[in-house]
């Protein structure tokens, strides 16, 4: 079997007719389409106000505009995520301050979080890894007892649902990607989903330079609009959702039957859907990279997940020396395997048997 890639969108006939329709229609920028999009994002999920963006990494400047977080505050963010998560707290001009995550669920927890607490923490941004969520009541009972804005990076998690609601349901500020190798694409997207109608009426005019109206800037704004052309393609792929869900969970079942002798990410009961944006597996740091080399070489795209914040060349530079051992036990161990819409069954099956190949050579 040839290259195998780490992940592939389902992209046919539908995505691209829709595409040649908002050509037709000559409204190409943000318009009827997103509009239509953010009524179908909240009907679906369950919020009451959705607000599109270019990218997820708006979504979350736009989170933080409009909950008023700025210079002099901290928000709490995990060590082990994507620099996004950070970059956009360094963006507001905020300081993020890092904290551990759990080493076999990948993801951060309030016991790590009390630690972290000043008078000067404004928020809390944790993020769900590979679509797996948070204790989101933990996190949200927390939040309200100290008085302090919830912002939850689901970048990774659409469909995901925690005690059977979907991930974006609860109410608090939450936001989704829509990049390529997200569980829906739209090539480049992303969104703000709440219950709030202060923050959602704020993420609106943050969103297009804080404009009531032409030329008049009543707040601070960016340019974040997405593109009725990328909002249609998100519109296709959202009729799917849940082909793809059933898609990605069978893919995960190969994995996890092929290679029942390997750990993986822990999924707490909590999770009710996995939406398997990744699939990790660990490996112990000895073999690791050796394991990844092999795959790598035969033609299957396997990763290495991030470096943890605070091992990254710029960040490292913003923190004080600290030990993260959860982020750095999950760093040491993981690949990410190929998952995606447009893989076969067939395709994780060779994966998983070229695994166990590498796994006796080293
Ligand atoms: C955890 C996390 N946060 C934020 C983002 C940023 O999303 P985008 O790439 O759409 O800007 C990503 C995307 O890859 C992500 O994985």
């Amino acid at each position: 079997m040839k290259n195998i890639p780490w992940s592939i969108p389902s992209l046919d006939n539908k995505e691209r007719k829709a595409i040649l329709n908002v050509f037709d229609s000559k409204w190409l920028s943000q318009g009827p389409k997103t509009k239509e999009l953010e009524k179908k994002i909240s009907k679906e999920i369950g919020g009451k106000y959705v607000i599109m963006t270019n990218n997820g990494t708006s979504s979350l400047i736009c989170s933080l505009l409009s909950h008023g977080i700025g210079p002099g505050d901290e928000v709490i963010v995990p060590s082990l995520t994507f620099v996004a998560t950070v970059n956009s707290i360094l963006a507001v001009g905020a300081k993020p301050i890092l904290v551990d995550n759990n080493p076999n669920t990948f993801n951060t927890e309030i016991k790590f979080i009390k630690k972290k607490l000043t008078k000067k923490t404004k928020a809390i941004l944790p993020v769900d890894i590979s679509g797996i969520s948070i204790d989101i009541d933990e996190f949200r009972d927390f939040t309200l007892k100290n008085n302090l804005i919830l912002i939850e990076d689901a970048a990774e998690a659409i469909g995901g649902e925690y005690k059977n609601r979907k991930i974006g349901s609860f109410g608090h500020t939450t936001i989704f990607s829509f990049h390529m190798a997200k569980v829906i694409t739209g090539i480049e997207g992303g969104c703000i989903i709440t219950n709030n109608k202060k923050i959602s009426d704020s993420a609106k005019l943050i969103r297009s330079h804080g404009e009531v109206d032409k030329y008049n800037s009543k707040i601070f704004g960016l340019n974040f609009r997405i593109s009725d052309i990328h909002s249609t393609i998100i519109l296709e792929q959202l009729k799917k959702i849940k082909k793809f869900l059933i898609h990605r969970n069978r893919l995960a079942k190969i994995y996890q039957q092929e290679l029942s002798d390997f750990n993986f990410q822990e999924i707490p009961d909590f999770v009710t859907m996995h939406p398997y944006m990744l699939f990790a597996i660990l490996i112990s740091p000895k073999k690791r990279d050796k394991v990844n080399y092999f795959l790598n070489k035969h033609g299957i795209d396997t990763r290495i997940c991030w470096p943890p914040i605070h091992r990254q060349t710029f960040h490292s530079k913003l923190f004080k020396k600290e030990k993260f051992i959860g982020a750095d036990s999950v760093y040491s161990q993981i690949i990410n395997l190929p998952m995606g819409n447009g893989l076969s069954e067939e395709q994780i099956t060779y994966v998983s048997k070229m695994i166990k190949k590498a796994i006796k050579q080293f």
